[in-house]
């Protein structure tokens, strides 16, 4: 079919879809994609590259291929399930530190540097085997180990000491000080506790999960400790949203789209995290499903679940909001561009599950990332005003991928630099599937902690250095903010002009701006003459000067205010200048005049982000 015709596959890739076909629910997968799915490739000699992991995709349709280890249904008095006990430590007192509205907003507009924390919080087999040792069923997903182990409580032990291990303070420490800034958390409804899972499959179990929301909101305060920001992502729905085992489920069935219950009940899992999660200064938003089958409803699902959440809580009408793409990067990028408010498209983007993408050379690969896929990527994110992110992507490719590779390490080194290169360039964000996993090290496709200085570069900063520490204490910053700024300004919470709570006007930035904006000074005279003034100035009485002025104004403060936290950059550009449009209103802005602002907001953007780059460049490096 469709798959063996080279010119489609090709269409697919620019369409960045060519994964999608393997990604609905079991029922739906063509015949003869089955052959070529994750527990084939599993089968092969390719299994350690491709991720002892893939091999999840038929069990529902033949059990019987997939090596179940030895199920143990009484697990306690069976050899090698007993578990010591675990002495969980109370984490009820768990809360968020006070709200701080301006960091909140560099936080979530800014360019994203994240990981994936995958099974920490939602099982796959590939990645944990360890807990799914004595798990019940066919072994697969949350609910089989939530099931097994012998009794609840030896569940509940299994887990919680899991919650408390897998990834602790050290860890975000060592995820910041090599420039990831984000991580994307994936959890169930069940992590939210015993009530969510009343009327679910996971009702039998719910006791299992009476600690679970606590250690939730801890890993957002332990990723807060270290300035690193958490997108929320709700990777199991009630009732299921794609049929997958990272659902949660090994029934293979998606449930929730034609079942009004599970809706409902969904509806109230995203109310309680917006609710929950809106005043967390460092959480940057909340993704409404992951990988969801692309069912005709699912455009209306998105609409009711949207309007839930910004219904939620007063200050959640502008709180950040993910959908995934359901493989169709083309229909849900529309579906962004038909709306003005916080809402970003996920796009998830691998290459060793198609038939095509098993066989095709990695070099091939890399040129496509750096083509059609490029091609499509900017023009989704043209479309959708820059609210896109690529929350999923690796560096794995199949042996056959790289063995006509003269030197597959460098071929995979190319791979995996050249999509975070593209992804960084054409999106506001990327996310590496996964951090961490059991035989880590052998793993340099799908393990974060391995590939790092191996497929990944050593660090990320969007500056290409750090970590700094605070950079007001840097003297060349220092000095940059105080010749930039009045005094009134040097407060970071000053200069967010458009989310102060003050709405009175920032002053220009005086002199470092003059040589930078020389050059302009020709056919934007007007404007060059307001920069020479050292003082504050009132804005023009002109509107589209007034525009010109303060969209400048305002996009070289923003690259100072954000790169006076962490260094960051901003990432959702397109949207904080909606918003600050929206905010300012017509007396700053005149209607019919904002695309005056939207230019020079990134003119200014762009003249700040190279100011920080030339005091960052004189820093001692170590
Ligand atoms: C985190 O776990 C590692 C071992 O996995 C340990 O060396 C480290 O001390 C732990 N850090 C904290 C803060 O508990
Ligand atoms: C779902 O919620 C709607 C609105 O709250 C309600 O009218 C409907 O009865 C609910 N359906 C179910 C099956 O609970
Ligand atoms: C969030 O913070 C605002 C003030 O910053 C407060 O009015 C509101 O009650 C808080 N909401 C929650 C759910 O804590
Ligand atoms: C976007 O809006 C257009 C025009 O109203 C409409 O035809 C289209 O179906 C919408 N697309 C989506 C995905 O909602
Ligand atoms: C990314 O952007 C940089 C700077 O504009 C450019 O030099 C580089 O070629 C771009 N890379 C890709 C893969 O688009
Ligand atoms: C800041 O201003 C001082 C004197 O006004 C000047 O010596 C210094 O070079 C300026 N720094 C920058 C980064 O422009
Ligand atoms: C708002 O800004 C103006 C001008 O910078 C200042 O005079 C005033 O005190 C500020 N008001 C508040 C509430 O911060």
């Amino acid at each position: 079919m469709v798959l063996t015709a080279g010119g489609f596959t090709v269409l697919l890739h620019s369409l960045g879809l060519s994964q999608g076909l393997f990604k609905p629910a079991p029922r739906t997968y063509p015949t003869t994609a089955q052959g070529l799915s994750k527990a084939a490739i599993t089968s092969d000699e390719s299994a350690s590259h491709a991720g002892g992991g893939i091999n999840y995709q038929l069990q529902s349709e033949d059990p019987g291929t997939i090596d179940k280890g030895e199920p143990v249904d009484d697990a306690a008095t069976s050899t090698g399930c007993m578990i010591d006990p675990y002495d969980a430590y109370d984490a009820d007192e768990q809360g968020f530190s006070t709200f701080d509205q301006d960091k909140a907003n560099v936080y979530r507009y800014r360019q994203q540097q994240s990981v994936n924390l995958g099974s920490w919080f939602v099982h796959e087999q590939w990645m944990t085997p360890s807990l799914f040792k004595c798990a019940t069923g066919d072994q697969l997903s949350e609910l089989d180990i939530a099931s097994g182990w012998g009794s609840l409580d030896a569940a509940r032990s299994v887990l919680e000491r899991h919650w408390d291990t897998f990834i602790n303070a050290s860890d975000f420490d060592y995820l910041a000080g090599i420039g990831i800034n984000t991580v994307r958390l994936p959890i169930g409804y069940w992590s939210l506790g015993p009530t969510y899972c009343e009327g679910t499959p996971f009702e039998p179990v719910a006791e299992v999960y009476q600690n679970a929301w606590s250690r939730v909101v801890r890993a957002i305060n332990m990723a807060g400790d270290a300035g690193v920001g958490v997108l929320v992502d709700l990777h199991g729905a009630p009732g299921s949203q794609n049929g997958q085992p990272h659902s949660g489920i090994s029934d293979g069935e998606v449930n929730l789209f034609d079942n009004d219950w599970y809706i409902n009940k969904t509806m109230s899992v995203l109310t309680f995290l917006t609710r929950e999660l809106i005043n967390a200064t460092n959480v940057v938003g909340i993704q409404i499903l992951n990988e969801p089958s692309n069912v005709d409803s699912l455009p209306a699902f998105y609409s009711q679940a949207i309007s839930t959440m910004r219904q939620a809580d007063p200050l959640a009408k502008a709180f950040p909001l993910y959908i995934h793409d359901a493989f169709d990067l083309a229909h849900y990028s529309d579906f962004v561009a038909n709306r003005s408010d916080f809402v970003v498209l996920d796009h998830h983007s691998y290459f060793v599950f198609t038939p095509g993408d098993v066989v095709e050379p990695a070099a091939q690969h890399t040129k496509d990332v750096q083509g059609p896929i490029s091609d499509a990527l900017a023009a989704a994110a043209a479309r959708q005003r820059g609210n896109l992110v690529i929350g999923e992507f690796s560096c794995a490719l199949t042996d056959e991928s790289l063995s006509g590779e003269a030197d597959p390490d460098a071929a995979r080194r190319n791979f995996c630099q050249g999509q975070m290169e593209t992804y960084r360039n054409l999106t506001a964000g990327w996310a590496f599937w996964a951090y961490d996993k059991e035989d880590c090290s052998d793993d340099h496709g799908w393990c974060f902690k391995a590939a790092i200085g191996q497929s990944l570069l050593s660090t990320f900063f969007p500056y290409g250095f750090g970590p700094i520490g605070d950079p007001s204490r840097i003297p060349a910053l220092a000095d940059m903010a105080s010749n930039m700024t009045d005094s009134s300004h040097q407060d970071v919470t000053a200069v967010m002009a458009p989310f102060s709570p003050n709405d009175s006007l920032p002053s220009y930035p005086p002199t470092p701006a003059l040589g930078l904006f020389s050059d302009k000074r020709n056919f934007m005279s007007p404007v060059s003459n307001l920069y020479r003034r050292e003082d504050s100035a009132p804005l023009p009485d002109d509107p589209s000067e007034r525009a010109i002025a303060k969209g400048y104004s305002d996009g070289f403060l923003t690259a100072k205010v954000f790169a006076l936290f962490d260094m960051s950059k901003l990432g959702f550009a397109g949207q904080y200048i909606a918003d600050s449009l929206a905010k300012l209103g017509p007396d700053v802005i005149q209607p019919g005049k904002e695309h005056f602002y939207e230019q020079w907001f990134m003119e200014g953007l762009v003249d700040g982000e190279t100011v920080v780059t030339s005091a960052v460049a004189v820093l001692p490096r170590k």
